[in-house]
């Protein structure tokens, strides 16, 4: 895939309209493809929204950026707005609100978007406006309907019932392991975030110097083993390996391993988009939340990575004194990652050997989004853009930074530089973790 950048007007139109069409089409199959009216409309959890509300969404948030705010038009139906508008709802509450029925939604989506490949083909993207110069504005409503296609992947894994989706087997990809568990990151200064991808966030802005002492960082994420190893070595029942916050968690769930696993005869099984299974060792953890995450790296000696650790081991390179846009290079290619659904699972320890960043440490892009030991603020000098409600309304002590996208992540949609954000207690996303440590 081109990667949105250094393209003339022509070409970036030409990959916009071919991403705005994948994307729609990713859509449509996680939907209106696979389910009946009352699955659509169902709310499989108090997390999460019934799939028809995150449907018609990124149909009013296409209208609102790509019609209304790029192209000055009238709203199409301006009693739905608040309807969808995730701030007004929490997600809790959307299932009781007069959504369009599905078949409306799909019917909405659709003059939405031949509107918008009507004014694409006048959009001007080498002016100073900042909202389309570089494509940003439709850079930005593809990457939000891919958010909420990995959204809706979540509220698959939650549904219970018979199996919706094919589950397709992963591209091979040859299992070479890592020189060793660990790598070393030598001390020094990297470019944090970005001043110059121009479909990169506000939250991403601006690019800037930071000085890291040394440290070591996991060369993979944690494997199904390993979390295992702590669960058997009593791990859930150490109050010295929790923080607070973490010991707490725990008594009040009564969690006492990831979710969707079950313990059946001595085995351990997991579901996964309705089919039952026995837990593959060597996959990435994932559905573990923050305080779990944090305990095991404390009974392995070790800790979370803050989110500077991450990036510099994932993006910088340090021959080249420049940072990376995947850990590869600075391009997309299918070879090098789990990215972009192409099957529901995280792949195995020791894949993507072509994939490892300019330090060695691999599989940082896809497979599971990686709990960091930060929260989620603004970089010296963040702007705001376009609207707060994107990053700004979530900074502060509530929420744990994750980097790197996972398997449902699109490539376009994650980066090195891009930073997601959840409640340290969330389970349902697709999220597991590295360890890293001092350097002593
Ligand atoms: C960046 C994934 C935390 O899903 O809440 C979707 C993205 N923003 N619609 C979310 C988002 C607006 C956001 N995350
Ligand atoms: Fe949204």
């Amino acid at each position: 895939m081109t990667a949105p950048y250094a393209l003339d007007d022509h070409a970036l139109k030409e990959l916009i309209a071919g991403e705005l069409g994948a994307v729609r089409d990713r859509s449509l199959g996680l939907t209106t493809g696979v389910l009946d009216e009352d699955g659509l409309t169902a709310q499989v959890s108090p997390l999460m929204s019934p799939l028809v509300w995150d449907l018609a969404h990124v149909g009013n948030y296409e209208e609102l950026w790509l019609l209304r705010a790029a192209a000055g038009t009238e709203p199409l139906r301006p009693e739905i707005d608040g309807l969808y508008d995730a701030f007004e709802h929490p997600r809790a509450e959307r299932p009781t609100l007069p959504l369009l029925p599905p078949d409306e939604a799909r019917a909405y989506l659709e003059t939405v978007r031949a509107r918008v490949l009507d004014t694409l083909g006048k959009a001007r993207f080498d002016g100073d406006d900042p909202l389309t110069s570089g494509g940003f504005v439709y850079g930005m409503v593809v990457q939000h309907e891919h958010m909420h296609d990995e959204t809706m992947l979540a509220t698959h894994q939650l549904r219970r019932g018979a199996p919706a989706l094919l589950d397709p087997v992963l591209p091979a990809s040859p299992v070479e392991p890592s020189a060793a568990r660990e790598v070393l990151v030598v001390a020094g200064p990297f470019v944090m975030g970005t001043s110059d991808d121009p479909w990169a966030y506000d939250n991403e802005r601006p690019g800037h110097m930071v000085d890291l002492p040394a440290y070591y960082i996991d060369a993979e994420p944690v494997s199904n083993a390993d979390y295992l190893a702590f669960m058997e070595a009593g791990g859930y029942d150490e109050p010295r390996w929790w923080t607070t916050k973490g010991w707490e968690w725990r008594n009040g769930s009564g969690k006492r391993a990831p979710a969707f696993w079950t313990r059946e005869g001595g085995q351990w099984l997991r579901r996964r988009f309705g089919r039952v299974e026995p837990v593959p060792p060597a996959e990435a953890v994932q559905h573990v939340c923050w305080y779990e995450a944090d305990a095991y790296a404390r009974w392995a000696g070790k800790r979370l990575p803050t989110e500077a650790e991450w990036e510099k081991a994932a993006a910088w390179d340090p021959d080249a004194n420049r940072a990376r846009r995947y850990p590869w290079g600075d391009h997309y290619e299918p070879g090098r990652a789990n990215l972009g659904q192409r099957a529901l699972r995280p792949s195995e320890e020791g894949a993507y050997a072509s994939g490892a960043s300019a330090y060695g440490v691999r599989r940082m892009v896809g497979d599971v989004w990686e709990w960091t030991s930060s929260d989620f603020h603004g970089y010296e000098g963040f702007r705001s853009f376009p609207y707060k409600e994107y990053s700004e309304a979530f900074f502060g002590p509530d929420y744990k930074v994750l980097r790197g996208g996972s398997w449902a992540t699109h490539p376009l949609a994650v980066r090195n530089t891009f930073r997601n954000w959840d409640y340290p207690i969330r389970r349902q996303i697709f999220t597991g973790f590295r360890c890293a440590r001092d350097v002593r």
